[in-house]
């Protein structure tokens, strides 16, 4: 029988049932803030074709929905329960065909190359069981000259929470998110990891990264050094 610390690990990595309902229900609530800051981090442009990796309820959906108007927001997520929610809260953007969601795991979106100018990962990469695979498939959707934005709870403040205990999560510090995101496809992109205090004190860190163009030239405006400077 698994203890509730494991249960609630467990409803946090793929929320199922009633019990995925309410931690989707919490998730929705607590999880705004950070939400707030990697959209923001973003700097989504009205046009840009964007994908949120792991939507869980879909606030991000949201979010990014009412910041690109013309572009089409993407979201995959390995829940049906999630995909429940997420649709029911976003019924009429994805009406519009503005929002299309669907049932998939993080390193098989099913989207095609090179279709996404930005990419939204909010309390996913603990997830990232295999990091390099998932990158692999982030770097074959995105455009040169798009943009990823990452948000972790701090491993420091993650380890406080016995949930966490069952392995299940894998915990970042910033050299730990950066090593992450450096290896693979992203080694020589623009990279910026900044801690981040959310209200009540909670300690959390955003990563940046920018695809480098190529000779295409890219679409994304900010390089993530620039982003750096500002934190
Ligand atoms: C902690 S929730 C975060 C949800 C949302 N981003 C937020 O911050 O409120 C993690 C989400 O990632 C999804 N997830 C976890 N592992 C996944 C995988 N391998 N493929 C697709 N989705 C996954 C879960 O179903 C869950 O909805």
């Amino acid at each position: 029988m698994p203890s509730l610390s494991e249960s609630l690990a467990e409803q946090l990595r793929n929320p199922r049932g009633p019990a995925g309902r309410l931690v989707g229900a919490a998730m929705r609530l607590v999880n705004r803030e950070p939400i707030s800051l990697a959209v923001e981090a973003l700097d989504v442009r009205d046009d840009d074709d964007i994908l949120e990796l792991g939507f869980g309820p879909g606030e991000g959906i949201r979010a990014l929905a009412r910041l690109s108007r013309r572009g089409i927001i993407h979201g995959v997520d390995q829940s049906a329960t999630m995909l429940a929610q997420a649709s029911a809260r976003n019924r009429a953007a994805a009406r519009d065909g503005r929002i299309q969601l669907r049932r998939a795991p993080f390193d098989e979106t099913g989207l095609p190359d090179r279709s996404i100018d930005k990419i939204l990962a909010v309390n996913v990469a603990y997830f990232w069981s295999d990091g390099p695979r998932v990158l692999a498939e982030l770097d074959r959707v995105l455009r040169p000259g798009g943009r990823i934005s990452v948000y972790v709870t701090d491993a420091s403040a993650m380890a406080r929470w016995t949930f966490t205990a069952s392995g299940r999560h894998r915990l970042f510090g910033a050299a730990e998110l950066r090593a992450l995101l450096s290896t693979g496809p992203f080694h020589g992109a623009g990279i910026s990891v900044r801690p981040v205090t959310l209200r009540l004190g909670l300690r959390g860190l955003i990563a940046v990264v920018d695809k480098r163009c190529g000779g295409s030239g890219g679409r994304s405006r900010t390089s993530a050094a620039a982003f750096d400077n500002l934190a």
